[in-house]
């Protein structure tokens, strides 16, 4: 049992001890030789050629390993065919319809090396991409694997994107393959996924093959271009030889949403990214072989790249994989999960977090959780009451609580408690520390560090191995997005302050990101598609804050000239979204107003529109002097008012 130790500081910080074997010194060991240090950290993987360098760092482009070749599918899967993991379930899959499957190691080698035959045959070569849009089930974690092993980039899109959003990614990848399914299920109803990615293939030049995964058997139209998964894999040998790639050839692209309307693909290469992962993975979950690791993230994401796919099989566990919705079939799904397989360390989001405390204690009272000893959560601030609820209802005041800070562009943890390393004091709302070899500096506009419990931007001093490389073909963009402001840093987009104690407290997005029950979301990028509807002249989005989602899309509108605003409209555009983005950028409230609240130069005043709908002090709007009519502007204001 951890005994809690309450100190109420500033209303609600609370401090909660936690006691364990640990490594000690591992941070100063980090910082008196960061090459050394991580040096040390990459032999944790198995390569076949050994670097000629640790670190190249030519700002701001970091290459790590230089020269070391290595291969993520076999640090995956042949390391451990040689010890007792052989036979050990690597994936335990959970379906919506409760029923479950178990893949070992061993069997999920020979499925990703039968695939990854079946690639090199359609003439797949090292290099080209291959974009895989999948529901979860174990067909996905094959898929990326199989093309790590050939050496192919893989390019995964959330399941829940639209064909727009697969025409955009495949284009810019120039992808060769899709790999996608008949169908998904989500809370029961089916999700027509080949159809989606038929819409997109028309508008792509590059797409030779779509292979289709067999997963709902309903009817869907065959083309030319399509090749049934089973069909193509049965016939394939078992072992597949792994192609060597050097440390920095990039392993995968994930595209992110940024501040502008276009998705970012950030590139992510072998060496750094998995010695960032194993090592983070290590310190963080601290796994021990009878681990049984559930991460609810979706692997179309970040999470699901790094710490279901990688960080987990590179370690040996045995992990949970679910296909469907926290709350499908029932409101305990989770807990049930957790009783029927025996989980021990739960890694999940506020937003589920917060929709499960709303159900109330007697479901997950009415499971057995006693299997868990570690929590973890990830993608969101989570507000301490949500923390204590966690801590006490789930984890009986048994599990300590990792809540870890990170982005796609990191790869991979950079803040939180390593119940691995120490013993140190839980703060609910805090990340606490930075990862060993991570070193975090929170600046000014300027680029200056500020003090001890002032806001800043998050910036990262040091590059570190899970970088991103990149992003793919536009170096430029890479450069101006996170090395422009605050100069010799990497700018993460967050605002954020270090308390005395030196526990960082992530305060949210810096920029126009939105974080809406977890998942990224451009305001651009939601302004880009409802101007895209014929009746929207102009856009602005912002976000409202939500007890349960974190935050949800406003978006304010002006139609254009002859358009007629009739209720019918509201659900048209929110419709146009849905399809055009994804389910995920519905709008929880449209407004339709006569103008938008506009600098001078045209820039659409976000900020006001924030306070606005957040019912928060506007702010001086004095200082906007320069570049806009604070008349008209406080007019378009009131306008607005009129309609909250
Ligand atoms: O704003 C931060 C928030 O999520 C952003 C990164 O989003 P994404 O690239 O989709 O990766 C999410 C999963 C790693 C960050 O810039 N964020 C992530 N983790 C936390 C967080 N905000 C507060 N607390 C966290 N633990």
């Amino acid at each position: 049992m951890i005994d809690p130790q309450y100190r109420k500081d500033d209303g609600h910080q609370e401090i909660i001890s936690l006691e364990g074997n640990k490594i000690k010194g591992i941070k100063s060991i980090s910082q008196i030789d960061p090459k050394h240090f991580w040096s040390n950290c990459a032999k944790n993987l198995t390569w076949f050629k050994e670097w000629e360098q640790v670190l190249d760092w030519n700002p701001p482009f970091a290459r790590w390993f230089l020269g070391g070749k290595l291969n993520a599918a076999y640090n995956c899967l042949d390391r451990h065919l040689i010890s007792e993991k052989k036979n050990h379930a690597a994936i335990i899959w959970e379906g919506e319809d409760g029923q479950s499957v178990t893949i070992t190691y061993n069997q999920l080698f020979y499925r990703v090396n039968k695939l990854a035959n079946a690639l090199k045959r359609l003439g797949i070569k090292k290099g080209d991409r291959i974009t895989i849009y999948l529901p979860m089930i174990p067909e996905l974690v094959i898929s990326m694997l199989a093309c790590a092993r050939i050496g192919a980039i893989h390019s995964v899109i959330f399941s829940g994107f639209s064909s727009q959003s697969i025409i955009d990614r495949v284009n810019d990848a120039e992808s060769r393959i899709i790999i996608t399914a008949d169908g998904g299920y989500r809370r029961g109803k089916i999700v027509q996924l080949k159809k989606i990615v038929d819409e997109a293939v028309k508008q792509t030049s590059t797409v030779e093959k779509v292979i289709v995964v067999k997963r709902t058997h309903e009817d869907i139209d065959i083309n030319e271009k399509d090749i049934w998964f089973e069909d193509l894999v049965n016939k394939e040998s078992n072992y597949c030889v792994s192609e060597w790639m050097e440390s920095n050839d990039p392993l995968f692209i994930l595209y992110t949403s940024g501040t502008t309307g276009k998705p970012k693909g950030v590139v992510h290469g072998s060496g750094g990214y998995l010695t960032h992962l194993f090592n983070s993975a290590k310190w963080v979950f601290n796994f021990v072989p009878t681990d049984v690791f559930f991460c609810t993230a979706d692997i179309g994401w970040v999470t699901g790249h790094s710490y279901v796919v990688y960080a987990p099989l590179m370690h040996g566990v045995t992990e949970i994989i679910y296909e469907g919705a926290p709350d499908y079939p029932d409101q305990g799904q989770y807990w049930n999960i957790i009783e029927k397989h025996g989980a021990t360390i739960l890694y999940t989001t506020p937003t589920a977090l917060r929709s499960y405390m709303r159900y109330g204690n007697d479901i997950p009272n009415s499971y057995d959780l006693s299997s868990l000893r570690l929590l973890g959560t990830v993608g969101e601030p989570i507000n301490p009451e949500v923390w204590m609820w966690y801590f006490n209802t789930i984890g009986k005041n048994n599990c300590p609580i990792i809540d870890t800070w990170w982005q796609t562009e990191t790869g991979g943890i950079m803040i939180s408690m390593c119940t691995g390393i120490e013993n140190i004091q839980m703060k609910p709302g805090s990340g606490t520390f930075s990862l060993p070899g991570i070193e975090l500096e929170i600046v000014d506009d300027h680029g200056k560090k500020v003090e001890a419990n002032k806001k800043g931007y998050l910036t990262v001093k040091e590059p570190w191995p899970g970088m991103l490389l990149s992003l793919w073909n536009n170096k430029e963009r890479y450069e101006k997005t996170y090395w422009e402001k605050t100069r010799n840093s990497y700018f993460a987009g967050d605002f954020a302050y270090v308390d005395n104690d030196g526990y960082y407290w992530i305060l949210g997005r810096a920029d126009d990101i939105l974080k809406v029950a977890g998942h990224r979301l451009g305001t651009i990028e939601l302004e880009s598609a409802f101007i895209s509807h014929p009746s929207v002249a102009e856009a602005a989005v912002t976000s409202k804050k939500d007890e349960i989602k974190g935050e949800t899309i406003i978006a304010f509108l002006v139609l254009r000239k002859g358009a007629e605003l009739s209720s019918q409209l509201d659900i048209e555009v929110n419709e146009h979204i849905k399809n055009t983005v994804g389910p995920i950028a519905s709008a929880e409230k449209i407004y339709f107003v006569n103008k938008l609240p506009k600098t001078r130069s045209g820039k659409i005043m976000r900020r006001l529109l924030r306070s606005i709908v957040n019912n928060e002090t506007i702010g001086d709007i004095t200082t906007l002097e320069d570049e806009a009519s604070i008349e008209e502007i406080t007019h378009e204001l009131q306008e607005i008012n009129k309609h909250l």
